[in-house]
């Protein structure tokens, strides 16, 4: 069997067993509520937000891209943030990276013969390796190093958020959302915190937006 030909059969199944688990499961599914969280996490297939959270559909608002990045000129990415920050007025944007993260991996090796524009997203990830470089090298052996940049990258990240128009307007009329920096590990399964920032953080004047 193809495996596309799987996945038909098997949402054909899961239908059945949670309309046999809850005949209203549909009807609860379309009733639209307001999320209270924006993830931003990996692209990557072992890292699905609602499994690993435990959270039911309609809880997370979810946006995945490879090494969970926030890029200033990525409008896929500042649209959702726009609409989940000043429409569904979230409480929580959330940043994850995951341990073993390939794209991150990537990024601490030569850029990829024959590839184009994977090349020019990891860019961004070598950025914050060279922003950090001295940390990460001292940070030991192979995967060490590997690990402390997932991890700076998830930091890089939050704080990329907080250089937003869209947050600082936001934390300017309603002193929402937090945000937040996480790694997940595929080790133990469990997700660490590693930054917040609140409103009250003191912003680089070189990134502060002056909003009545
Ligand atoms: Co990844």
């Amino acid at each position: 069997m193809k495996a596309t030909e799987r996945l038909l059969l098997e949402n054909k199944a899961w239908v059945q067993e949670k309309l046999d688990q809850d005949p209203h499961f549909l009807d609860h599914l379309r009733q639209e509520r307001n999320c209270e969280i924006f993830w931003i996490g990996c692209s990557d297939s072992r890292v699905h937000a609602d499994e690993i959270t435990n959270s039911a559909p309609g809880e997370i608002l979810v946006h995945r891209n490879t090494g969970n990045q926030v890029c200033h000129f990525d409008f896929n990415l500042l649209g959702a943030l726009e609409y989940a920050v000043h429409v569904l007025k979230v409480e929580h944007v959330i940043v994850c990276g995951h341990y073993h993260c390939r794209g991150v991996k990537a990024a601490m090796a030569k850029p990829l013969t024959d590839l184009t524009f994977a090349n020019k997203w990891l860019k961004q990830i070598k950025d914050v390796y060279r922003l950090h470089r001295r940390e990460i090298d001292a940070a030991g052996d192979e995967k060490q190093r590997w690990d402390r940049l997932v991890e700076l990258n998830v930091i890089e990240q939050v704080h990329n958020l907080a250089h937003t128009q869209i947050v600082q307007r936001a934390w300017n009329n309603s002193r929402q959302p937090l945000l937040h920096g996480w790694v997940y590990g595929l080790n133990d399964g469990v997700i660490k915190e590693l930054i917040s920032l609140t409103p009250d953080v003191q912003l680089d004047p070189l990134y502060q937006y002056d909003l009545e």
